[in-house]
């Protein structure tokens, strides 16, 4: 990190502090395709990314560029209504200063969403998947160019262990089945083909999508400890008849999204 963006970092943080309270945050979230609604859920302030200079400006229907700082559950959140992915402008580390401002804001949890399509008979469309881990498929990186031997992130245990077990708990107390699996980061935007979706089944996949890995690694680089849930929107390309659409994704993330929010929530509670 240079320390023009770490300057820029603990300036962001004092104006958000500013504007929505002095009181340390504990946890941030970010939201993916459906789950936008879940930031008007929070009591606090809501902060267009317009106002907070560097934030991206997140161009994808579906995600609602807002910063949302307030309780949740009786714990005070952070929830980024939105994501830059790679795909929008080629830059892998583009939620690298959002995510530096949530640990200055005194973070030091994250729980990352996203819509994703299912690799396996047993997962469908409406159903959700925490992640067990994930295959960086596209070998880019946040971290590349990072000078700092902080650059060497370890991610054998990415995926924090007692953040799963507790959304797990959560799930579980709730009745609301959750899968467990490995997410394969494609880049998109196009979809994938029935053979790369065969090629990464065979390599060990379970669901597929187009963001969530470089965030995760950036939350390891900066000691966030990280979850991730995917609500399944459908089964990815070749493996049903359904035509694979934004659209589509658009229209089935709120059947998981509903679930999710319960979980988080539940999720919340066992926090307090
Ligand atoms: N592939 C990639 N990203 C996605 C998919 C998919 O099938 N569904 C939702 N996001």
């Amino acid at each position: 990190m240079t320390e023009a963006s770490a300057l820029a970092a603990t300036i962001l943080a004092a104006t958000i502090r500013a504007r929505a309270g002095e009181a340390p945050v504990k946890l941030g979230l970010i939201l993916g395709s459906g789950l936008g609604h879940l930031g008007q859920a929070v009591d606090g302030v809501a902060i267009p990314y317009a106002d907070l200079p560097g934030f991206p400006h997140v161009g994808v229907s579906g995600h609602t560029p807002m910063l949302t700082i307030g309780d949740l559950e009786g714990v005070r959140v952070a929830v980024f209504g939105a994501r830059e992915h790679y795909y929008e402008n080629g830059n892998p580390a583009a939620m690298r200063l959002p995510l530096t401002v949530l640990k200055a804001l005194g973070a030091d949890s994250l729980i990352v969403t996203n819509a994703a399509g299912s690799m396996r008979a047993d997962v469908a469309p409406g159903d959700l998947m925490l992640l067990s881990d994930h295959i960086n498929y596209n070998g880019l990186n946040p971290l590349i160019g990072e000078k700092t031997d902080a650059r060497f992130v370890p991610m054998t245990d990415a995926h924090d262990q007692m953040l799963r077990a507790r959304l797990r708990a959560a799930a579980a107390s709730l009745g609301i089945p959750l899968a467990e699996g490995v997410y394969c980061w494609y880049s998109g935007p196009s979809f994938e083909t029935p053979a790369e979706i065969r090629m990464l089944k065979t390599l060990g996949g379970d669901a597929v999508g187009m963001s969530t890995v470089p965030e995760i690694i950036l939350a390891r680089f900066l000691g966030l400890k990280v979850a991730a849930i995917s609500t399944i929107t459908n089964m990815a390309a070749g493996l049903s008849n359904e035509q694979i659409s934004h659209e589509h994704t658009k229209a089935m993330a709120p059947l998981g999204a509903a679930k999710l929010e319960r979980i988080l929530r539940e999720f919340l509670t066992s926090l307090r």
